[in-house]
């Protein structure tokens, strides 16, 4: 099966990485990406053809073609490769824009899935928001979900409109999580602890709360509230965080994200 890669940047080397890891041969990409030391490291690492501009020759026929491209570069990169990409599912990672205007950018491709990925990607390790357009076929989605699978986890989403929430929960929250992890540092040091002592503690907090939560059934609150006691350190911590508007301001930066998306879709999109 060939599978076209239009831009070869971190999210596709991560998707690549992940495809290959998977057993998918070398000799089923190819990738289109202008810049010449992107172009090296991927034919390096992965032994992928890498091209510097679309041909339609080197697309043609390609069953499965990944846009891997920044959205206000989407329009550029992809209008007028529709008869290229025929035969092909779309699968567009691209923050915002959406499948109306990939299908019309595409001469009216109608095999388009949207896909909303994050950066722990790149460990294998992400999470992506799917949505199909309607009337896709089973086997489309099948491909959409196996390929982004090799990278993470997947959910669906039934209303394209979601896929800016997801954007604003999973796209951006890495960055969310990456914050709170420095605020925790800064407060550890505080206390008297040096930052490499202070980082070890918070990177293994996240990261061993996160898999118990992960490798539980309960609802998170539960977990939190087990280690909880009455009176105890925990509580007196969790307190003055209830005592404040966290959850509001989750709610209030969360929405900032989710517009922010759809304000992209309309601004790349024209
Ligand atoms: N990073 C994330 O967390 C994340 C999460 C979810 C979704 N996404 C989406 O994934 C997409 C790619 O993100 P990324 O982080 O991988 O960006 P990136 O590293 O900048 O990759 C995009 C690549 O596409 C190349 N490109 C530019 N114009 C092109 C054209 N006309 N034809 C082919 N390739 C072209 C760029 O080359 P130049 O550098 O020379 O311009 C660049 O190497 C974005 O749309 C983003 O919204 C990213």
């Amino acid at each position: 099966m060939k599978i076209a890669f239009i831009g070869g940047g971190n999210m596709a080397a991560a998707l690549i990485g992940g495809l290959v890891a998977r057993g998918v041969a070398s000799s089923s990409f190819v990738v289109v990406e202008p810049a010449a030391l992107q172009r090296e490291t991927l034919r390096e690492r992965f032994g992928v053809v890498a091209i510097e501009s679309a041909d339609l020759d080197a697309l043609q026929g390609s069953a499965l073609c990944v846009l891997a491209v920044k959205p206000q570069q989407m329009r550029a990169a992809i209008e007028g490769l529709g008869a290229a990409l025929s035969q092909a599912l779309v699968v567009s990672i691209a923050a915002g824009i959406r499948s109306g205007d990939v299908s019309r950018w595409l001469d009216g491709h109608r095999r388009i899935v949207r896909a909303m990925p994050n950066t722990p990607a790149l460990i294998g390790r992400g999470v992506t928001g799917l949505f199909a357009v309607s009337g896709l076929a089973e086997v489309d989605r099948d491909l959409a979900a196996r390929t982004l699978t090799a990278v993470g986890e997947v959910v669906w989403v039934d209303a394209e409109s979601a896929l800016d929430a997801v954007t604003a929960v999973s796209g951006s929250g890495p960055a969310y999580v990456f914050l709170m992890m420095e605020a925790m540092q800064q407060a550890a040091c505080t206390l008297g602890l040096d930052e490499r002592q202070a980082r070890v503690l918070v990177l293994n907090t996240f990261a061993g709360a996160a898999e118990l939560a992960l490798r539980s059934d309960e609802p998170i609150a539960l977990l939190r509230e087990r280690v909880t006691s009455k009176g105890g350190t925990t509580a007196a911590a969790l307190d003055v965080f209830e005592a404040s508007p966290l959850r509001a301001i989750f709610v209030d930066a969360l929405c900032a994200a989710q517009r922010r998306g759809a304000q992209l879709g309309e601004e790349f999109g024209k």
